[in-house]
């Protein structure tokens, strides 16, 4: 049993007394107040002219089971023939701004899966612009809403997008606790250009505050890079497999992407993206340590290629730097073409709160902060993230437990003969015969992991995220029936 109903909350209200009359031909049970309506700007004569009927499942009231209900208000006179045969609406009665009727409902359930055989004839969509109608959307399917929906949920594992598996520092949650019961408003925007933040950040990189822009996640970012540096036609060259979010940034550019691929995708390949970069070639963008294959690149690498093509701008894509302690943060004061990205998301475990930064030379960034928003950090991110960096024992204690869990899988792993990759950051990739029986298997025992195995290099592979070493010692006996 459905309603139809129309948006339009302000007018249903001002119409409900003339409606009265037609009170009586709705079915027992059903109350106007109970109806659902969405706000609708009537004042705006082209926009009600694309009144649509919305489908609202009604199924808890005692509406007569063979019909729908539908009410329809239309600036102009409504015209029965829009929604099919006339002969099929009973009870219609039609007057200067609305009608309600009732009608045979159609068959099957055609209705639930064609909403537009019921809506007023609408003008097409405005479509989303050349570049990003040819985008595929970045895939991003996380197990937060399975596990949540376990009964299980609190012993369940979520180790599929590489976040902190414990909570963050409680010092986080001590200072915005503190900052909203003193009073810190959420009213006010938050501080701009997260002054606080910058200037813990240059404490904890070591490299000056001109050289430093926080952003809504390290995505924000990549996203901010893209958009203020690529042009349509741009060369970009990314070696894969990689995290392909930065993909679509530089897609939605317009820009020409070109992959690299090693031999052996757990291997440095700088070989093969020496000799597919170009003189013209825009963007070089690198992850270290990489998602998923753990492939890291050394500072003198970097500085190495920093120096070798000048005009290509290097994106180090650092989220996982803690976990490596490799970084080519350093280099960025002295070369002009390097942007490193970090994030609060990883090791910090403030995925929640979406904070990153980058770190480039004062000439990108002041590049950079043309389009940037100095608001883009809200002000629980920039509290949170400043009460992180001011407790790193907390961050180096859990480095430690990611550290020793990791050479306790690795030990597993070996002494089960699986192929395991054991990387420098806070995750490690199996190798499975039958990808989807085991991800169903693991599933089964609340064990959630990422399937990686469509990657180039990747076939059978999995990737999991590691977290303390108690952690890791439950999760192995969910293993080891499994691997
Ligand atoms: C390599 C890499 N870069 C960036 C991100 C995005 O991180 P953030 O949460 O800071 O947007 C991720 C997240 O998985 C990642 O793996």
């Amino acid at each position: 049993m459905r309603l139809l109903w129309v948006k339009g909350a302000r007018w249903f209200r001002s119409c409900i007394d003339p409606l009265r009359p037609f009170v009586s031909t709705v079915p027992q049970g059903l109350r106007y107040e109970n109806v659902v309506c969405i706000d609708f700007p009537l004042n705006n004569a082209e926009a009600a002219q694309r009144l649509v009927v919305v489908l609202t499942d009604m199924s808890s009231y005692a509406i007569r089971p063979q019909f729908y209900c539908y009410c329809v208000a239309l600036e102009s006179r409504w015209e029965p023939n829009w929604m099919g045969s006339p002969a099929k609406i009973e009870g219609c009665m039609s007057t200067a701004n609305y009608n309600l009727c009732y009608m045979d409902p159609p068959q099957g359930d055609a209705i639930t899966r064609q909403p537009s055989l019921w809506s007023v004839p609408t003008p097409a969509p405005i479509q989303v612009s050349a570049s990003i109608q040819a985008l595929t959307p970045y895939e991003a399917v996380s197990s937060q809403a399975v596990i949540e929906a376990r009964p299980d949920h609190k012993t369940s594992f979520k180790l599929d997008w590489n976040e902190s598996t414990i909570a963050p520092s409680p010092r986080v949650n001590e200072a915005i606790a503190r900052a909203l019961t003193d009073g810190r408003g959420l009213n006010w925007y938050p501080r701009l250009g997260s002054s606080e933040l910058v200037e813990a950040l240059v404490g904890y990189t070591g490299v000056i505050a001109d050289c430093i822009l926080t952003t809504n996640g390290s995505d924000d970012a990549l996203n901010l890079i893209c958009t203020s540096f690529l042009d349509r036609g741009d060369d970009v060259v990314i070696p894969v497999p990689t995290y392909n979010h930065f993909m679509v940034f530089a897609q939605s550019r317009g820009a020409v992407i070109r992959t690299t691929q090693g031999t052996d995708p757990f291997e440095n390949n700088l070989d093969g993206i020496r000799s597919t970069l170009r003189p013209t070639t825009r963007l070089l963008y690198l992850v270290s340590p990489n998602n998923p294959t753990g492939v890291v690149y050394r500072a003198a690498e970097i500085e190495a290629l920093c120096q070798e093509f000048p005009q290509t701008l290097i994106v180090l894509d650092e989220a996982y730097f803690e976990f490596a302690q490799e970084t080519g943060i350093d280099l960025v004061e002295r070369y002009g073409n390097l942007i490193v990205t970090r994030t609060f998301s990883k090791a910090f475990g403030l995925a929640g709160l979406r904070v990153g930064y980058l770190a480039a030379h004062p000439e990108i960034v002041a590049g950079l902060r043309r389009l940037y928003n100095p608001k883009s950090v809200n002000t629980l991110g920039q509290i949170g993230a400043v009460a992180a960096l001011g407790d790193l024992d907390y961050l180096n204690d859990y480095l430690s437990e990611v550290t020793q869990a990791k050479e306790i899988l690795r030990r597993y792993f070996e002494h089960r003969e699986v192929e395991a990759h054991i990387t420098p950051a806070n995750f490690v990739v199996v190798r499975v015969a039958n990808v989807a029986d085991t991800l169903a298997t693991l599933e089964s025992r609340g064990v959630h992991v990422r399937d990686r195995s469509g990657y180039p290099g990747l076939e059978g592979c999995l990737r999991m995220t590691v977290g303390t070493v108690e952690q890791t010692l439950r999760l192995i006996e969910r293993l080891q029936s499994v691997f």
